[in-house]
């Protein structure tokens, strides 16, 4: 939802910007831009489309200057062209702001502004901005923005540079976040860590209404009432190496390739391997809120919200606790019906999803105990839940969602073990049963990942269809859901998914040999069941593929291909049965030319409504 970068030293600015803009991408790629301040002038170049259109640009004519701001866009208000793209100029180029939000109110203040003399030339609600600011200028650059930002509804990350007071950035946050980064004798702007892990580990996080003045030797931190903070610097323990491709063709596939490891990370520390038991000394949730839950409410958004179903199932079997699932942008809008003995549960990878935050907020105001599962500390989920447990995943650049889908897997079935045993609904040899079996985890993932080169040859064969339908029963039926939505957002084709079950009342109908069919069937308990759904589409000359249990003998007689997945718990199944998908997925989307770890119209984290 838009990425800013902001540096301010004694280096050239251009450089860090771009540098920082293509590590932000992710966040929005529809327009870039960039603005230097020098001699009292500020330059902008910016265009429609990629980081790498505007490094075209800049390699022409670069402007030179040691402070600078950039801007990756991802188009919220007014369409992605030149004109709409950041960075946004006041009347006098005297005020450039850039901007991830929505200024919720910006018709009422641009009205006003026009009134006022204002020149607007985009369509965006971020012009307002530069223009207020110009508005409540008298002489002090931080008290102007301070004042303007009184005025805005709705959410914002800026970064302001003035010709006024040529030595500072001023930046604030709403409901967007915003990092600072400090280095010797420079410091950094930005929305995300991996664009600052290149010069800086040392960060810090603003908070909702913050406000910063930066100056290339340190920054000043007030709160909305004006009151100077001393707030902590925190060290970020990510490699720089961890946001790179290393040699994958995109970060999607090196990101599926890690996930024998995240899954490693996400048992250490929570899981004695030797022992085969939990360790409750680094679980979250305090024992006497275990014991009490009556109900949980997962709640999520996108992928994030296919592992809450999955969570559903989990945690109903071992721990017999009802479990509700809903996607926070309707869960925000209906009758909240919590209480103080349920137990919220926010997943959300980013830890910034707008509509998640707005579901945490409903949870706290219901008075329900609120755990957080996110994979970036600091963000505004990890920093508004009463407990957080982190998800291990590492950076996740690929806005395509994989490793961080099978981290929070693991989160739940480690956190529903650990409930099962406080509240004592397994005995602990069947809670040692579970866990053995998790530890193996691992070794099997590297199993389906050998597989890729026969998944390669299969997306020979299926890139050609337009059309998709994904069937899974039981706990696969979310992994079908998951598997529907890789392939949709990076390779635009349309697939579905279903309940396996569900298929004879109503999908049924597309079914013909040009519509292909992904069936997830492990032999577990519903395995006959949908061994007759296969039947019945193969009744319809549809092509099957199968994500089957190895040594399964009767499967490879009723489908027409198998991916085979190492047999385990019915209940493990999901964090294998996903892999396949995943690389199934990446493997027709690079096939057919997809931009695959910044899909069209996506964005990594949805920071707005
Ligand atoms: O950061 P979050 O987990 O809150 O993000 C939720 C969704 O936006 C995200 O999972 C989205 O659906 C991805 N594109 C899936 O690959």
């Amino acid at each position: 939802m838009c990425g800013i970068i902001g540096y301010i030293g004694s280096k050239e600015a251009v450089p860090i910007l771009l540098d920082g803009l293509k590590k932000l991408e992710y966040r929005g790629y529809d327009s870039a831009g960039i603005a230097v301040l020098k001699d009292n002038k500020i330059k902008i170049v910016k265009c429609k489309g990629k980081v790498a259109k505007l490094e075209n640009l800049l390699e022409k004519d670069a402007p030179k200057g040691n402070i600078g701001l950039g801007h990756t866009r991802w188009a919220t208000h007014g369409k992605p062209n030149d004109i709409n793209a950041h960075p946004h100029n006041g009347c006098n180029s005297e005020i450039v702001v850039v901007h991830n939000g929505i200024i919720e109110n910006y018709m009422s203040l641009r009205e006003r502004l026009i009134l006022e003399g204002h020149n607007f030339i985009s369509e965006t609600d971020t012009e307002v901005l530069p223009h207020l600011i110009e508005s409540n200028y008298h002489n002090d650059f931080t008290l102007a923005v301070k004042e303007s930002l009184k005025e805005i509804e709705g959410s914002y990350a800026i970064g302001v540079i003035s010709t006024r007071d040529p030595g500072k950035i001023v930046a604030s946050r709403c409901g967007s976040p915003l990092i600072i980064g400090i280095g010797e004798g420079e410091m950094f702007l930005a929305s995300d860590i991996p664009a600052l892990l290149i010069y800086t580990n040392r960060v810090i996080f603003l908070e909702e209404r913050e406000i910063a003045t930066i100056t290339k030797d340190g920054v000043e931190i007030i709160n909305s009432k004006g009151k100077i903070l001393h707030k902590k610097v925190i060290n970020i323990d990510w490699g720089e190496e961890m946001i790179e491709k290393s040699g994958y063709k995109h970060f999607m596939l090196k990101e599926i390739f890690q996930e024998t490891m995240v899954i490693r990370n996400n048992l250490e520390g929570r899981i004695n391997l030797s022992t085969k038991t939990l360790q409750p000394e680094n679980l979250p949730l305090p024992l006497d809120r275990i014991k009490e839950i009556e109900r949980i409410s997962i709640l999520a958004c996108g992928s994030s919200y296919y592992t809450a179903l999955a969570g559903k199932y989990i945690f109903e079997e071992l721990t017999g606790i009802p479990v509700e699932v809903d996607y926070s942008s309707e869960f925000r809008y209906r009758k909240i019906l919590l209480g103080k003995k349920d137990l919220a549960i926010l997943i959300s990878q980013s830890g910034e999803t707008a509509d998640t935050l707005a579901a945490l907020r409903a949870c706290r105001k219901a008075g329900s105990y609120i755990l957080a599962l996110t994979n970036v500390r600091g963000s505004a989920i990890s920093r508004e839940a009463d407990s957080v447990m982190y998800i291990k995943a590492g950076p996740e650049i690929g806005v395509a969602t994989t490793k961080a889908f099978v981290s929070q897997l693991m989160c739940l079935y480690i956190l529903s073990l650990y409930f099962a045993q406080v509240r004592k609904t397994l005995d602990l040899s069947e809670i040692n049963k579970i866990i053995s079996e998790l530890i193996k985890i691992p070794q099997m993932v590297e199993i389906i990942l050998l597989k890729e080169p026969e998944i390669i040859k299969l997306s020979e064969e299926f890139h050609k269809y337009h059309n998709f339908l994904y069937l899974g029963r039981g706990i696969n039926y979310p992994i079908a859901l998951e598997g529907a939505l890789k392939l949709k957002e990076i390779s635009y084709i349309h697939a579905e998914g279903y309940a396996a079950g569900e298929m004879k009342h109503g999908p049924i109908a597309l079914l013909d040999k040009t519509f292909p069919v992904v069936v997830i069937v492990p032999q577990d308990k519903v395995y006959t069941k949908v061994i007759n759904n296969i039947k019945e589409v193969k009744a319809r000359d549809t092509l099957v593929l199968a994500i089957a249990t190895e040594g399964d003998k009767e499967i490879i007689n009723i489908a027409d291909k198998v991916i085979y997945i190492p047999k385990t718990l019915d209940i493990l199944y999901p964090i294998l049965s996903v892999i396949p998908l995943q690389l199934f997925a990446y493997h027709i989307a690079d096939r057919l030319g997809c931009d695959v770890d910044k899909p069209r119209n996506l964005a990594k984290s949805v920071t707005v409504e």
